[in-house]
């Protein structure tokens, strides 16, 4: 997305009605994974060489990267063959970019790269738009400072602190030893990013494990990395700084997060049997699909294999009778960006399903909570909110009835709030009208594509 006036955004939406449209049968392949794909733009920009990317997810969130990390020195390039080729600076070597680095939509870009800046000397401003300039920077802020950058936010709710911001990073910046407060993989990664070029050992503490792309990529090319696991699950991860990078050959899994759309739509429309090729099933990420499984979804891995460091199967899934559960909240971080898309599989469960420990979800693209509760209420589901969850009573199969006309689902920017209203508008009698598809191409531009394709077919 691009940073566009929010009024100007709120009016031009692109809407769109998801209708039923029969059984889903097929195979289809998702896009690479986007966590995959941010971080081997910033890893190989690091490297002196070429490094080579196949499978790189091209979605709007992916490109804000690629374009930060050619203002910074990096030459990045797309082949006809859907290769990319990235020529990067070497660590420490990143250069004073001229303009403002503008993130659109794309949080982890942000947080990322703000950790990169943080131990180079460079001046640097963040902006984005109107869903990321609500999103905290706090959380990376604080252990970047202790490393001794420096920043200048803009006020945001509740005492946060906000995109537009500028910062100049340290040289040299100080190793420190951080305990994540929040389970954040952002957080974790920004300070392993900036300890890259930080004399000595920084450390970061997590006491809840979350996705760990950044650690396995940063050992791939070389990074002295070494996890510490203690007694009570507590990981201790520690990055040697001054670190020379090899260029890699990086083959990008497939998502699990956009994979998760169609297996929940799979599940949920009668006789439908479709196989999803190529998804990730990194234990940090993969929890919806054990959760699904709980609830009684049929849902088969086929060809396990590994693919670029990355446990990959492909999913045959089938419609499926789905009962409530209670989703035990240890399993948040490993599906964290998933509850949109089961809150809509929970809709159409038999009894009650209830999530807690959900209060990160309320910080994303955008509140999740509140903007699913609605949605999902919109079209005509049963569903209490609490502070850090929501409790759903499903139909036990029944189609839901669909949003009212002349009313619309409110994205609020986040992609996840459309494609997840998309899937329950399959699964609905008259449809559910969603105010603006725009920000799908954050993630996943060729989802609707594959989704008419499916109902096609
Ligand atoms: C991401 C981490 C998650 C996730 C986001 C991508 C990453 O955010 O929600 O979509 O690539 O590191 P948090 O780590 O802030 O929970």
């Amino acid at each position: 997305m691009s940073s566009a006036d929010p009024a100007t955004t709120a009016s031009s939406g692109r809407p769109r009605r998801f209708a039923a449209t029969g059984p889903l049968k097929g195979r289809i392949r998702v896009p690479g994974d986007k966590s995959i794909s941010h971080r081997s733009i910033m890893l190989g920009a690091l490297a002196v060489g070429e490094t080579r990317v196949t499978g790189l997810l091209e979605g709007e969130d992916v490109l804000s990267t690629a374009a930060a990390m050619r203002a910074m020195g990096a030459s990045i390039t797309r082949e006809a063959d859907g290769t990319w080729s990235i020529h990067g600076v070497g660590v420490g070597g990143l250069l004073q970019p001229q303009q403002a680095l503008d993130m659109g939509n794309s949080g982890t870009s942000t947080r990322l790269l703000m950790g990169l800046v943080a131990s180079h000397a460079i001046t640097a401003s963040f902006i984005g738009d109107a869903s990321l300039s609500k999103r905290p920077m706090g959380r990376v802020i604080e252990p970047l400072s202790l490393m001794g950058a420096d920043f200048t936010a803009s006020p945001g709710a509740r005492g946060s602190q906000t995109l537009p911001l500028m910062m100049r990073g340290a040289a040299p910046a100080v190793p420190i030893a951080y305990r994540l407060p929040v389970a954040s993989a952002q957080v974790k990664s920004a300070i392993l990013l900036a300890g890259l070029n930080t004399p000595g050992i920084t450390t970061v503490i997590e006491p809840v494990p979350t996705r760990d792309h950044s650690e396995r990529m940063l050992k791939g090319f070389g990074a002295e990395l070494e996890v510490e696991v203690e007694p009570d699950g507590t990981r201790v991860i520690r990055v040697r700084g001054e670190a020379e990078f090899r260029p890699q050959q990086i083959v990008v899994p497939g998502d699990p997060s956009s994979a998760a759309f169609f297996v929940v739509a799979g599940l949920l429309v009668p006789g439908s049997d479709l196989v999803i090729e190529n998804v990730g099933l990194n234990p940090t990420r993969a929890a919806l699909f054990d959760v699904l499984r709980q609830m009684g979804g049929q849902i088969d891995e086929l060809d396990r294999r590994e693919v670029g460091g990355e446990p990959v199967a492909d999913l045959h899934v089938r419609h499926s009778a789905l009962t409530g559960i209670a989703v035990d909240p240890a399993v948040v971080p490993s599906m964290v960006d998933e509850f949109p898309v089961l809150f809509v599989a929970a809709a159409l469960a038999r009894g009650r399903t209830v999530t807690t420990g959900l209060e990160e979800l309320r910080v994303k693209e955008s509140d999740r909570i509140s903007a699913m509760r609605a949605a999902l209420e919109l079209a005509g589901a049963t569903v209490t909110e609490t502070a850090d969850g929501l409790i759903i009573d499903g139909t036990g199969g029944d189609p839901l009835p669909g949003t009212p006309e002349g009313a619309a689902v409110t994205t609020h920017l986040d992609h996840r709030i459309a494609m997840s209203m998309a899937v329950a508008g399959l699964a609905s009698r008259a449809g559910v009208e969603v105010d603006d598809t725009r920000p799908i191409a954050t993630s996943f531009p060729v989802f609707e594509s594959l989704l008419d394709g499916l109902a096609d077919t």
